[in-house]
């Protein structure tokens, strides 16, 4: 609900449980009065806060010194830039006598149910049930430069989505030199930010620090959210627990550089920008014409960590993710990779097939190493088309007809290799300047040019050709360099600050093309493993590969902290052939993502496929209501020490599947955890030792996870289901 109190000026934009109110104040700057719980009888309660004096001015036509005006508070929801507030404004336009000053002042607000998409970018969904939007126009007070401030709030979670939108209507381009998508100012700064910084087979690692004095950024700078970073973060109170305390989650629905800015001053104030990265930015904007910034989204929790992650969970499977069939059961994948590689012919993914069968698959998937002259990873990288000396792709879908289970293929279609046949006849179809002495590879690939609509267009076509010879029901789309050279021949000078922006949306061009146009298709997002796991993706690819890392040493806190600010339906998790832990251990840690294998499916030996097969039979039984669609909680982080423990409640409270994993086989012969979110009322059966007991004996007194004896556990599932 939007409310409006004329008189003094103050929006509030509640949802029951949380609020944020707006006060727009008499020079028309909007201060930002409150954002936290509701209660009743806020808005007065704000109304009454003191005004201050915001400052002094010579006014420049009467020489006379006057206050500037008056303010409640130092939250602005958009600071100016190149005047007195020097915290860090979201949006800077330089002017063309080259002052940087930039200012935007209140024109008029509106208020919808509600929110409405974005032209040129992914974006949050909501209809009049579901959300809130109030829409501010304020203009820039020298120039005929208009900015929509849109703030948006869920119902049924505690979710705000924010953006700008800028029109230029001045007769004259303007130059963006930041463009960021928000701005959050928060009275105190008496939090810890936690961050998840990683590389390749090490996504996200947990970082937590307090919010520093001064600047602290998080950020990406290599074309894709990337592993360095994700664009996922949130602040804690400082005692915050998983079910305790207030936290504030940021992500963006954006998959290139991106930049989370937190400014603390002297009096301890909180000063957050969030965007993309201004860093080499520079976007051009014609007389008439809009630039819209990605949508930031915002979750609020005043019940620890859970209350944050849960709100993202369910805002990206009902608000974000836009494949039709996500709410489906989602095949056991099994894919080829780890399995032989680029070693393969079509007689010997048959036997992967056969075999893979055998262990529950549903979807095969063979991977790289199947189209122009890719028998290695120098080679093709840019020829969309079959290798038929290689492989019979034909008969291989057949035979997966035949055996009634789906067929899916890999595509990595942003890329090019030196050594292609695409490269050969375009090799101005890569960016960096025509005239370097070298450009970088990386996996001695390099980047397509996709701020170029002909490159863009070129990819289409050969992917298209091949989707109509080959109907598949899977895309695995990977992206396996980031963007070293951001410069494009094909822009002139005064372009090159828009290349990064421009190459993200040729890749959401490219696949918002296709995933329109194969709506029955899942793709699967993919970067070197986890590297572009961000909202951006999300919006077309139900489900991401979060890691080249399968096995639990490094798997449990990729898993864990991922499944912070993601849903567990989106999380690719494969049992692989790795060595470290038995298939059992890897299996139940991948039950709590997307299910699959990755693997020589040849060798396995019959008690293994006995193992597995048992897995995938849970995985079929309780993916979708448990773990697709359930409610996660976080009961044990690996970041604290060495047990993780998660739990996974079906919507109607029925059956809960628990993990716990004991990397380092701790000897812990009492081990006694509290379960959360099941029904007090409901009797349960504990798969492991066959007891009943209530809900409420589960979540006061706990499920018992000692030790058999002195042998120690390194990983358990118990899957706890409702007793009549
Ligand atoms: C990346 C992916 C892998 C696999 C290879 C193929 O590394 O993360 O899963 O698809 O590419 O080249």
């Amino acid at each position: 609900m939007v409310s409006y109190n004329a008189e003094k000026r103050i929006i509030t934009l509640s949802n029951g449980n949380i609020s944020y109110v707006i006060y727009i104040n008499p020079n028309g700057v909007l201060e930002q009065l409150y954002f936290g719980k509701y209660w009743e009888g806020q808005e007065a309660d704000l109304a009454a806060l003191p005004v201050r004096d915001g400052g002094e001015i010579l006014d420049m036509q009467t020489g006379e010194m006057t206050h500037r005006h008056e303010t409640r508070t130092l939250c602005y929801e958009i600071s100016s830039h190149g005047l007195w507030d020097k915290r860090g404004a979201p949006i800077v336009i330089p002017k063309e006598n080259g002052s940087t000053v930039t200012d935007f002042r209140y024109l008029s607000h509106k208020a919808y149910k509600g929110i409405h998409p974005l032209a040129t970018l992914p974006s949050a969904k909501g209809g009049e049930e579901d959300c809130d939007t109030v829409e501010f126009l304020l203009k820039e007070t020298s120039r005929e430069l208009y900015l929509t401030y849109c703030l948006t709030l869920y119902r049924d979670s505690n979710i705000l989505v924010r953006h700008f939108a800028l029109e230029n209507k001045t007769s004259a381009p303007v130059f963006l030199d930041r463009a960021m998508s928000m701005q959050l100012d928060l009275p105190s700064s008496h939090y810890d930010i936690v961050h998840f910084p990683g590389r390749w087979a090490q996504e996200r690692d947990y970082e937590e620090n307090p919010v520093l004095d001064g600047v602290q950024e998080i950020s990406s700078n290599y074309g894709r959210s990337g592993h360095e970073e994700n664009p996922f973060v949130y602040l804690k109170e400082h005692k915050a627990t998983n079910d305790r305390g207030e936290v504030i989650g940021f992500n963006l629905i954006y998959s290139s550089n991106f930049k989370f800015r937190t400014f603390v001053n002297r009096d301890r104030q909180l000063h957050i920008t969030y965007g993309i990265n201004d860093e080499d930015f520079c976007w051009k904007l014609e007389a008439g014409e809009t630039f819209e910034t990605p949508q930031a989204v915002i979750a609020y929790s005043a019940e620890g960590i859970d209350g944050m992650s849960q709100a993202f969970h369910h805002f990206i499977r009902e608000h974000l993710i836009t494949y039709r069939h996500d709410k489906e059961y989602k095949p056991v994948l099994f894919n080829s990779w780890e399995g032989c590689y680029f070693n393969f012919n079509t007689e010997s993914v048959i036997s992967y097939i056969d075999d893979a069968i055998k262990i529950g698959t549903e979807l095969f998937v063979l991977d790289d190493g199947w189209f122009g002259a890719r028998n290695n990873d120098r080679l093709g990288l840019g020829d969309w088309y079959v290798n038929r000396q290689k492989v019979d792709l034909h008969k291989i879908m057949a035979h997966c007809k035949e055996k009634g289970i789906k067929f899916g293929i890999w595509f990595e279609p942003e890329m090019v290799n030196p050594v292609s046949d695409l490269y050969a006849a375009h090799p101005d179809y890569v960016p960096g300047e025509p005239d370097a002495a070298e450009l970088s590879l990386h996996r001695h690939q390099l980047h397509l040019d996709f701020s170029v609509k002909e490159v863009v267009d070129n990819i289409y076509a050969q992917m298209k050709a091949f989707l109509q010879e080959y109907p598949v029901s899977y895309i695995k789309w990977d992206y396996n360099r980031v963007v070293n050279e951001h410069f494009s021949r094909h822009y002139p000078a005064d372009r090159q600050g828009e290349i990064y922006h421009r190459m993200m949306l040729g890749y959401y061009d490219l696949i918002g093309r296709l995933t329109r146009e194969y709506p029955d298709i899942m793709f699967e997002g993919c970067s070197s493993g986890g590297g572009r796991f961000d909202l951006g993706t999300l919006y077309f690819c139900p489900q991401i590969w979060t890691s080249d890392e399968s096995d639990p040493s490094q798997r449990i806190a990729i898993q864990y902290n991922t499944s912070l600010g993601y849903p567990l339906s989106t999380i690719g998790a494969h049992v692989n052939d790795s060595k470290v832990s038995s298939y059992k251990t890897k299996a139940i840690l991948a039950l709590f993502g997307t299910y699959g294998y990755e693997m020589n499916p040849n060798i396995l030996t019959a008690s293994e496929q006995e193992e597995l097969r048992e897995i995938a039979e849970i995985y079929c039984k309780y993916h979708q209501s448990v773990i697709g669609n359930g409610t996660l909680y976080h009961l044990l982080s690996p970041n604290e020490g060495n047990l993780m423990c998660m739990q996974s409640v079906s919507k109607d409270q029925t059956a809960s599947l628990v993990i716990l994993m004991n990397y380092r086989k701790e000897h812990a012969q009492f081990r006694v955890i509290r379960l959360r979110g099941l029904d007090p009322e409901k009797q349960y059966k504990n798969s492991y030792t066959g007891t009943v007991h209530s809900g409420t004996f589960y979540m006061e007194r706990g499920i018992d996870f000692s030790s058999d004896g002195f042998a120690s556990i390194n990983c358990r599932l118990v899957i706890l289901t409702e007793e009549a």
